[in-house]
């Protein structure tokens, strides 16, 4: 069996952390691709050279050339500007969605079999663009969002009740923005409400610091936005993918009726295997849940208008 090929584009932070995650991992051998010259080849020798130490077969290869994409297995899309102090994910849809559509044609030519993650921000308008562009079937075009919304959810669970954060299962629903939906009722620990754990002032103030984890983290770093959790998002999703494990994950997936939405891309909970989205699960909502999802529903709808494509 030849190893599976994983495609990154874009060999910034996020981009070059998740290749470098996912060959520790042996995931595959890596294709690193970005528009400057020499950035991808650079860090895809030095994350090379460190293989040897860590035991682990992966190759890393660095490239600006598309044709090194031929016959992927998964491409991921990390191209594009991150957030600078404040700014909001939709501040970035003009620039962000030219440079999608541009590297969607490209995967289109170059990689028409593969399965598309998209990560570069405003999450849920750039999958419709990447799925615009290329025209892959929805099962084969997914937005990383909600398992890196539900990792934050976790953690800040996790350090709360002085748990250990294999316990605590998260559920995020909704778009990749300030409305996302921490759903708390599909979320435990160890299979027991946060309620036996937490009161509903400390769950609300978690619930509150997810939907502004990214923010958070962008007036920390002052110049450029997470990659330490994308990146293992991102690997969590790659991994479900080539190995089959059907896990089911929080990701953007195009909505034919379910949820009441019709025609976008919008976090909720998929079976995610070796065939991509293989199945979507819709929760029951409560009238809460489902009045914050529609609002999630036609913020994004907001942001699909003002794309250009
Ligand atoms: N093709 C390939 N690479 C590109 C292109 C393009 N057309 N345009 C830009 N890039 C590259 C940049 O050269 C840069 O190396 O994308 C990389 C982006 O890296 P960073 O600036 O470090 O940004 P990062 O933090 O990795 O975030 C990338 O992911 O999480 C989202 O909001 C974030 O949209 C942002 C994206």
């Amino acid at each position: 069996m030849q190893r599976p090929k994983i495609s990154i584009i874009g060999a910034g932070n996020v981009g070059a952390t998740t290749a470098h995650i996912a060959s520790l991992k042996e995931l595959g051998n890596i294709v690193l691709i970005d528009i400057v010259k020499g950035v991808a080849q650079g860090k895809g020798l030095d994350m090379s050279a460190s293989m040897p130490i860590e035991q682990r077969d992966a190759r890393i290869k660095g490239t600006d050339d598309y044709e090194d994409i031929k016959d992927s297995d998964i491409v991921v899309v990390t191209a594009g500007l991150p957030r600078k102090p404040g700014m909001s994910r939709d501040d970035l849809l003009k620039k962000n969605s030219d440079i999608v559509a541009s590297v969607s044609e490209n995967i289109k030519k170059y990689a028409p079999d593969s399965i598309v993650i998209i990560v570069s921000n405003p999450l849920d308008a750039m999958v419709y663009v990447a799925s615009k562009v290329t025209g892959f079937p929805k099962e084969r075009i997914i937005g990383m969002a909600g398992v890196l919304d539900s990792t934050r959810f976790a953690y800040f669970i996790a350090e709360e009740t002085n748990v250990s954060v294999e316990d605590v299962n998260t559920m995020v629903l909704g778009g990749h923005g300030d409305m996302m939906i921490p759903l708390v009722r599909y979320s435990n620990i160890a299979g027991i409400p946060l309620s036996h754990f937490l009161s509903e002032d400390k769950i609300e103030a978690m619930v509150e610091r997810t939907r502004k984890g990214g923010a958070e983290i962008v007036n920390l770093l002052k110049t450029g936005s997470a990659y330490y959790a994308p990146a293992s998002a991102i690997v969590d999703m790659i991994e479900a993918i080539l190995k089959d494990k059907k896990k089911i994950l929080p990701c953007s997936v195009y909505l034919e009726g379910e949820y009441g939405a019709e025609g976008i891309f919008i976090g909720v909970p998929i079976k995610l295997g070796r065939n991509g989205v293989e199945e979507i699960i819709e929760l029951e909502l409560d009238n809460d849940e489902k009045k914050a999802f529609e609002k999630n529903v036609e913020q994004v709808r907001e942001l699909i208008e003002k794309v250009n494509i």
